[in-house]
């Protein structure tokens, strides 16, 4: 479906589960009969399905599928950034969430980032070898073959390998993306290396090749952890950084380690819903918002007065990110009680069915939300594994600095800390000292891998889009609850509001006029697109690209969902095996 077709979702909320309870009851089938994986790039998709397909199993597939990513889609993720993947195994019926967040060097201190005034230094934050936090992927990769996959890491790593070496065509969102990180980018000779050819930069249907990264690929898949953290790949990250005047140490490079951490888990309206726990801010956002909307019927509600009521979750669950969450090994969060059905019921009673509740305004001036990058993976397996995984450098091209014949282009998470106390960030949010940096702190996210599982569905979701990446997973579920399915959910039209700018965000489509008026009647601030003369922050904005996979257990069928905003993405279902 490649329309934002609002009625799909009228139809679903009063036609869909009539459907449903039609259905005469049949046995759940006990693992799916084929695979499914969806993804931001149909090479990443295909490069899963080639490992499915040599006896790996979905773990395999994600190492498959995230490298892939990491080469081909330079503009969202990468060996330079980090991921959180969620993880579910069929035969333990285990659920984990990794969390390979980059971590803060020693030397980055809230001071670095601050300029002559005292005010947040922009240039330093997201640009360049300040803004990078330590890379996450590569260990995340290492860990996922060894621990969870069946295949050695050089066979997962192998299409990764081969497309950097070999190349791929350049698209337009990349080549775009280079225009606007252009001045950037061509600040570093390693990053000019990569990406200028006889004096011109990559532009659309060039074929890239990687050759420094086809090789720091191949020394991670020969030595695992030692050969990007030691040894050859750690000397040049750490000469790179230093000859662009950062400072990393040899000790933070070699140290990095993967979390692996619980997830949040919480039931609403019959599914059980497992998310990303801190330093993802998004599972605990999640647990708040739909306890809080579980006191209605939506269903019942019309347009108007259900926006009004997500939003005003939203709002409350975004307020309460800014002032507790970060780095649970180094803050203590009241999770507990974040994530429980008596606060969310507190929440609630604060909400007035009619009219929008005014964001307590702070100090600080929230910027214009970026363009949406990162990347999100979704899988599931014949023998029912699942991963969802959500991997980023943060904003578009990262810090644009890749340490010289590395290939490797570096984060610019360090944004994403509180790098001035209650100043926002690129997206708009802010933080205090919850999130504020530390030695080896990992900043707070809100990337937020999910499942969702019902007696008979079963659903790996997740997407990019910075602060939006929460409520894009909200409407989400609210739509498989509400009876959509898989490309159905990724189509949907997105609305978002995150307490500080206060105002619902809406792309295209999102709501009627007669909505917005009624929205705003209620005392809402809407920004539509063309709303001004730019044409509204919501119209330079069709935001995410959210991958989805789904298993109906009673049908055994499998579907998958990839955003129709992407043309680059992909989902494919099909046996897969030697055998099958
Ligand atoms: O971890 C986070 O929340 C962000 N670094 C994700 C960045 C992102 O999704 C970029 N897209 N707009």
């Amino acid at each position: 479906m490649k329309q934002f077709a609002r009625s799909l979702l009228l139809y679903a909320l009063v036609l869909a589960p009539a459907a449903w309870a039609a259905d005469p009851p049949q046995a759940l089938a006990a693992h799916p009969d084929g695979a499914a994986i969806a993804s931001g790039h149909d090479l990443a998709t295909k490069a899963g399905m080639e490992i499915l397909d040599k006896g790996g199993n979905a773990f395999d597939a994600a190492v498959a599928v995230s490298s892939t990513l990491a080469v081909v889609e330079p503009i969202s993720s990468g060996l330079g950034g980090g991921g959180l993947f969620l993880l579910h195994d069929a035969r333990t019926g285990k659920d984990v969430m990794l969390d390979a967040r980059e971590t803060s060097p020693a030397s980055a201190t809230p001071e670095r980032f601050l300029d002559k005034d005292g005010e947040l230094d922009r240039d330093r934050s997201v640009n360049g070898p300040w803004s990078a936090g330590i890379p996450g992927l590569p260990a995340m990769l290492v860990q996922v073959a060894g621990e969870h996959g069946r295949l050695p890491l050089s066979e997962s790593l192998a299409p990764a390998i081969r497309i950097a070496t070999d190349g791929f065509p350049v698209y337009p969102r990349m080549a775009r993306g280079y225009a606007s990180r252009r001045e950037v980018m061509e600040r570093y000779p390693g990053t000019r290396e990569v990406y200028m050819r006889n004096g011109r930069p990559i532009a659309e249907g060039d074929i890239f090749k990687q050759p420094e990264l086809a090789h720091t690929l191949q020394l991670l898949a020969d030595k695992g952890f030692d050969g990007f953290y030691r040894g050859e790949t750690a000397k040049k990250l750490l000469a790179g950084v230093k000859r662009e005047g950062g400072r990393w140490t040899a000790d933070e490079l070699a140290g990095y380690t993967v979390k692996s951490r619980e997830p949040i888990v919480f039931d609403y309206r019959g599914w059980k819903i497992t998310t990303a726990p801190p330093p993802s801010s998004g599972g605990i956002a999640l647990a708040a918002m739909l306890q809080v909307l579980e006191g209605w019927d939506l269903a019942e509600l019309d347009d108007a007065h259900r926006t009004h009521v997500v939003v005003e979750a939203m709002r409350r669950a975004y307020r309460d990110r800014t002032f507790f969450l970060g780095d649970p090994d180094f803050v203590q969060i009241p999770q507990r009680v974040l994530t429980s059905r008596d606060y969310a019921q507190g929440l609630r009673s604060t909400i007035h069915p009619e009219k929008a509740t005014p964001s307590d305004l702070l100090s600080g001036n929230p910027t214009p939300l970026e363009d949406d990058e990162t990347t999100h993976f979704s899988i599931i397996d014949n023998e029912g594994n699942r991963v969802g995984g959500t991997q980023t450098v943060n904003l578009l091209y990262g810090s644009g600095f890749i340490p010289a014949g590395t290939g490797v282009l570096l984060n610019n998470e360090m944004d994403d800390f509180a790098l001035k106390p209650g100043t926002p960030n690129a997206f708009g949010v802010m933080g205090y000292e919850a999130n504020a940096p530390k030695p080896g702190k990992r900043m707070l996210s809100s990337m937020t891998p999910t499942f969702m599982e019902k007696d008979d569905q079963v659903v790996v979701i997740g997407t990019p889009g910075g602060s939006r990446i929460i409520t894009m997973v909200l409407l989400g579920i609210l739509g498989y609850d509400a009876g959509l399915d898989a490309q159905q959910v990724a189509a949907l039209p997105r609305y978002h509001h995150q307490w500080l700018p206060d105002e619902i965000s809406a792309e295209s489509g999102a709501f009627t006029p007669e909505v917005a008026r009624q929205l705003q009647a209620m005392g809402h601030k809407v920004d539509l697109p063309g709303d001004s003369a730019e044409g509204g922050r919501g119209s330079s904005h069709v935001w995410g690209n959210l991958q989805t996979v789904e298993w109906n257990r009673r049908s055994n069928t499998l579907s998958g969902g990839t955003d129709p905003r992407n043309p680059e993405g992909s989902a494919e279902v099909r046996k897969v095996g030697k055998g099958d």
